[in-house]
């Protein structure tokens, strides 16, 4: 498939136009809008976020970043006072269609937030803990097969080294860096479609957010990535596709070479250039 293949370079001169065919659209929202009680926190959102790549999602403080995220695993709706218009599609699958589980859409759609938040259980047991919940054929497994996936995933995020000699020690004994390259691999034994991470290295500091990055990027192409920052930088360096928000609204959904070199829109632009917060 073409987004496979497609390099940062083609991005950024644009070979690549929005494509129309639903099957490389990892997630789709339509007219999706949202209120928290009366206040409306997304109007009318409009998004393709293209399956394989990563988009960032940038905007000023309080602009709906997280909400739109939170829209997309449905943990929104554990707040009995929101109401939710529109619909999100899933690799073409309806996720707040009726009939859906919500414990078949958590395990397409894993979630890394702002910090670290690792169980306070032996790093293998933490890495483990989706996969035993609900991962593919877990019944029946023996501790060695288990054991090798554990090993595939912190492989994965580059912290099988750091690691492999202390495996029963508590997660939360790690440094902020290894907590988080952690809270990411337990996703990948339950096989998510996308990955939805917000602000993840917000907790880190300069070296912890470029081992991270780092290893966002090695995950491409086996992922959809969907990341907020607040770092332009990071949003530069890190993301194929870049969406900017303002107010509950998307104004600009666009390859990221493109969009901070040569944005739209007025508000895009007044952002990048740090006029606003
Ligand atoms: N649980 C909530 N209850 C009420 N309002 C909320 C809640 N969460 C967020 N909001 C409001 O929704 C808007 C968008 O918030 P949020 O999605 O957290 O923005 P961002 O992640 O871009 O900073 C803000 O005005 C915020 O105050
Ligand atoms: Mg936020």
């Amino acid at each position: 498939m073409l987004q496979n293949t497609t390099t940062l370079a083609d991005l950024s001169e644009g070979v690549l136009d929005a494509p129309q065919d639903s099957e490389i659209n990892a997630i789709s929202a339509v007219d999706l809008s949202l209120w928290y009680g009366d206040f409306q926190a997304l109007f009318d959102v409009n998004l393709n976020i293209k399956k394989g790549l990563i988009t960032s999602l940038i905007g000023p403080s309080g602009c709906g970043k997280t909400t739109f995220l939170r829209s997309v695993n449905r943990i929104n709706e554990r707040l009995g006072y929101v109401r939710i218009d529109g619909s999100i599609s899933v690799l073409g699958h309806d996720i707040y269609g009726e009939g859906v589980e919500l414990i078949q859409v958590r395990k397409q759609i894993g979630m890394v937030f702002q910090r670290p938040n690792p169980l306070p259980i032996s790093i293998r047991d933490n890495v483990l803990f989706g996969f035993n919940l609900h991962g593919e054929n877990r019944k029946g497994m023996s501790k060695q097969d288990k054991d090798d996936i554990a090993e595939m995933a912190l492989r994965k995020v580059l912290l099988w080294d750091e690691v492999k000699d202390r495996l029963d020690q508590k997660a939360t004994e790690l440094s902020l860096e290894e907590q988080q390259k952690l809270c990411i691999a337990r996703l990948i034994p339950v096989k998510p479609v996308v990955m939805l991470m917000d602000e993840p290295c917000s907790a880190l500091d300069p070296k912890g957010t470029e081992a991270v990055e780092e290893l966002i990027w090695e995950l491409a192409g086996d992922y959809t990535i969907v990341i907020v920052t607040h770092n332009m930088a990071q949003a530069r360096r890190a993301s194929h596709e870049c969406i900017f928000m303002l107010m509950g609204k998307v104004i600009e959904h666009e390859a990221t070479a493109r969009l901070f070199v040569t944005p739209d829109k007025r508000e895009t632009a007044d952002y990048i250039e740090g006029r606003y917060g």
